[in-house]
């Protein structure tokens, strides 16, 4: 088909809006080669400072160093001096500072890795639908944990997603009088970590698949926090939870459909000891569904990736309501992961 303009028709501009739609495909793998070949960490330890000089410090090509960092600079993710040095704003440093709780590179690595194949996938789904389409493929757990590295990434991409966020999280919730967190599908420990550092007199066990035992006891050990956090091996679709005070789920409800949710909670529930509470902590929808972007983005990832997706706040009460939870409550943190939280009656 050829497309022709009438002659007294003015070329439109392209919409900022629909450039960055485009063009977004090529800067998430900029901004995955920059973290990782450590042109973030120079700028972040020398900057400002010329491509030239970032190139000679990470021993990489010249011309390609400065391309990435031009890109990265009309993306306004990193900023180019009236010099024609670089450094990074100060409001996109703690995200990707490698020592930072709010590090973003094992999510990145997460999304970029299997990036094309999902694509390719979401295109099958759309012609045939997912059940059709998922049929032949393992389930997504034994797909993430099909071997030692892909373990490894995810649990790095948990713990880069849940831990910076955690911290606040953990503050909003209130420990006060809680004794014992039972984290379910903990993976390496990212809110149990900030739980425990909040509240002297708790005690946490991560309730998660078998694989994941070892990157908890990593946790365990890194954190100098051997005799307070433990690990129960099990699956939550065939096993008890472990008793507790509090119950946390966090980016579990969105990996399930509603139905396998309302069994999860229910089991949450019978976990729970009377006066005990819940903690759903999720990325939500607003009410109207139109935002925020990362919501509407990761609820089209879980399609891909799961079997779940992002819910409104009254979804998830209507859920935990079900369940048998009372007095929910919607807690919102500075980040996109947010508390629902729900409570089991004392008497
Ligand atoms: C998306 S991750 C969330 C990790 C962590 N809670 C967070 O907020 O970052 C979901 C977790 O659920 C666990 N999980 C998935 N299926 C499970 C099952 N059948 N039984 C127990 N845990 C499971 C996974 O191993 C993983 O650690």
């Amino acid at each position: 088909m050829t497309r022709q303009m009438a002659d007294n028709q003015t070329a439109p501009v392209l919409p900022i809006a629909l450039e960055r739609s485009i063009y977004g495909l090529i800067t998430t793998p900029v901004l995955h080669l920059a973290l990782e070949h450590g042109i973030f960490d120079r700028l972040l330890a020398d900057g400002p400072l010329p491509s030239s000089s970032v190139a000679e410090r990470i021993g990489a090509d010249a011309d390609t160093v400065e391309r990435l960092l031009l890109v990265l600079a009309a993306f306004e993710v990193v900023r180019r001096d009236a010099d024609g040095s670089f450094h990074v704003p100060v409001e996109i440093a703690p995200f990707v500072a490698r020592d930072s709780a709010s590090y973003v590179g094992g999510f990145v690595n997460h999304m970029v890795m299997d990036a094309p194949g999902r694509l390719e996938r979401l295109a099958e789904y759309l012609t045939r639908g997912k059940e059709a389409a998922d049929a032949a493929r393992p389930a997504p757990y034994d797909e993430f944990y099909r071997d030692e590295q892909s373990t490894q990434d995810f649990m790095d991409a948990m713990w880069d997603l849940s831990y910076g966020v955690s911290q606040e999280l953990a503050a909003l919730a209130g420990l006060d009088g809680h004794r014992r967190l039972v984290d379910v599908g903990g993976a390496n420990g990212p809110f149990a970590v900030a739980a425990l550092r909040q509240s002297p007199e708790l005690r946490a066990v991560v309730f998660d698949l078998a694989q994941v035992g070892p990157h908890l006891e990593r946790t365990r050990v890194e954190h100098g926090l051997a005799d307070r956090l433990s690990f129960v091996a099990g699956d939550f679709f065939h096993d008890d939870l472990p008793a507790g005070d509090l119950i946390a789920m966090g980016y579990v409800m969105s990996n399930w459909p509603d139905r396998e949710c309302l069994e999860l909670l229910r089991k949450a529930h019978a976990a729970c000891v009377p006066g005990g509470r819940l903690l759903i902590m999720e990325r939500l929808f607003d009410d109207g569904r139109d935002g925020p972007i990362a919501t509407a983005v990761m609820n089209l990832e879980m399609q891909v990736e799961t079997r779940g997706r992002h819910r409104t706040p009254a979804e998830y009460v209507e859920l935990l309501t079900s369940a048998g939870f009372v007095d929910p409550e919607v807690r919102r943190s500075t980040r996109d992961k947010h508390l629902v939280i729900g409570c089991k009656p004392s008497g």
